[in-house]
């Protein structure tokens, strides 16, 4: 396991974040959720982390190294089949709900997968926070509600949000469960829109998926859709470096939409290139388009994002969006066979 990017290694902003002492994080094993246990871990010697997670996204590996810390307790529960949860979840904590389905285009042939892994899943979260005396959420949406909105800039105010896949439709329920347990249960809540998050411990997503396929076969590359798919790609570590800006700067509102992504935006033809240039630059790789802008059912083919309330909070990133694709392409590679499974 490669350690925190250096430019991320201790956080300016962090250290002036007074973290209650008991943090949960559902979802603790995946992509952001480790890398966010282990910046946790790193600027606040005396919190203690609650990690829920199913392990569905191979997730054990990703936080091996957390595993002997005696601050980091690991719940090995599936949140679908709550009956436990609020029991998991200490009075006074911050949570930090991460869980959902990965993978939109599951929804082609399974419909109801963002409904019982997302929809469902957050109202049992907010309900076991409820229960239990939480005394903030934090939760990860993404820029996918505001719909297939081509060159225009999506901003938190936007008042049409119309969703092209049942992922970005149960993002807006959840969303909407939190803002209600917000109002009516006094609960405060943090929404995060990110762009496509990218960096060490993916779990997913095209720079993954890529890297992945040129390890198993160097000689070609099928692309989902025609490669002109055009969108922001941000580094996990500036994705903490905002959550945790947030909660340091928060002016006391209760219910909090923050988006979060670079100005840059790359094609998937870029990303493709990169990828053959990282793992494979020796091969003569054939790359394969599809005839279709949009990659698969319920893409969004052109994203552009206004992070500009994060960023008056002083928030930029650190790290461009191809330095961004190109560390979570290394890290594939140097970390992961090509089946997925660790080295
Ligand atoms: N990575 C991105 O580009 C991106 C962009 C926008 C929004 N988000 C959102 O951020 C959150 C985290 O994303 P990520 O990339 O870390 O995903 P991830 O899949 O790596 O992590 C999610 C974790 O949740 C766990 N999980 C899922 N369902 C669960 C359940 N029912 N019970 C217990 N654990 C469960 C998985 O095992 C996984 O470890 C997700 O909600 C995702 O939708 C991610």
């Amino acid at each position: 396991m490669q350690p925190a990017h250096p430019a991320h290694a201790s956080g300016a902003v962090a250290s002036t974040w007074l973290a209650p002492r008991d943090v949960v994080i559902i979802g603790g094993a995946g992509f952001i959720g480790s890398n966010l246990a282990l910046r946790l871990l790193q600027d606040h010697p005396s919190c203690s982390l609650t990690l829920i997670d199913n392990m569905s996204a191979g997730g054990s590996m990703r936080i091996a190294d957390l595993a002997g810390d005696q601050r980091v307790h690991v719940h090995e529960v599936d949140i679908r089949t709550p009956r436990d949860l609020a029991g998991l979840l200490p009075a006074g904590a911050l949570l930090i709900h991460l869980a959902s389905n990965p993978n939109i285009a599951a929804a082609t042939t399974n419909p109801a997968i963002d409904f019982d892994a997302g929809t469902a899943v957050t109202n049992a979260v907010v309900e076991a926070a409820r229960v239990s005396g939480i005394a903030r959420i934090v939760y990860a949406s993404g820029s996918g509600v505001y719909g297939d909105r081509g060159q225009a800039l999506l901003r938190e105010d936007d008042a049409c949000l119309a969703p092209v896949s049942t992922y970005a439709a149960s993002k807006i329920a959840g969303e909407a469960l939190l803002s209600a347990y917000a109002e009516m249960f006094d609960i405060p809540a943090h929404v995060f829109r990110f762009g496509n998050v990218v960096g060490p411990r993916q779990t997913h997503g095209v720079g993954f998926d890529f890297a992945l396929r040129l390890m198993a076969d160097p000689s070609a590359l099928r692309v989902l859709g025609d490669g002109t798919q055009s969108k922001t790609y941000v580094h996990v570590n500036d994705v903490i470096d905002g959550i945790l800006l947030a909660l340091a700067t928060d002016s006391g509102e209760l219910f909090t939409i923050l988006n979060i992504g670079t100005d840059e935006y790359l094609t998937v033809a870029d990303i493709a290139s990169l990828a053959i240039e990282l793992i494979c630059p020796e091969s003569a790789t054939r790359i394969e388009f599809g005839d279709s802008p949009r990659g698969w059912l319920g893409d969004v083919p052109v994203m552009r994002m206004s992070s500009q309330r994060i960023r008056a909070r002083g928030w930029s990133p650190r790290v461009s969006s191809r330095d961004a694709v190109a560390e979570g392409i290394c890290w594939v590679r140097d970390c992961l066979r090509p089946d997925g499974s660790p080295r």
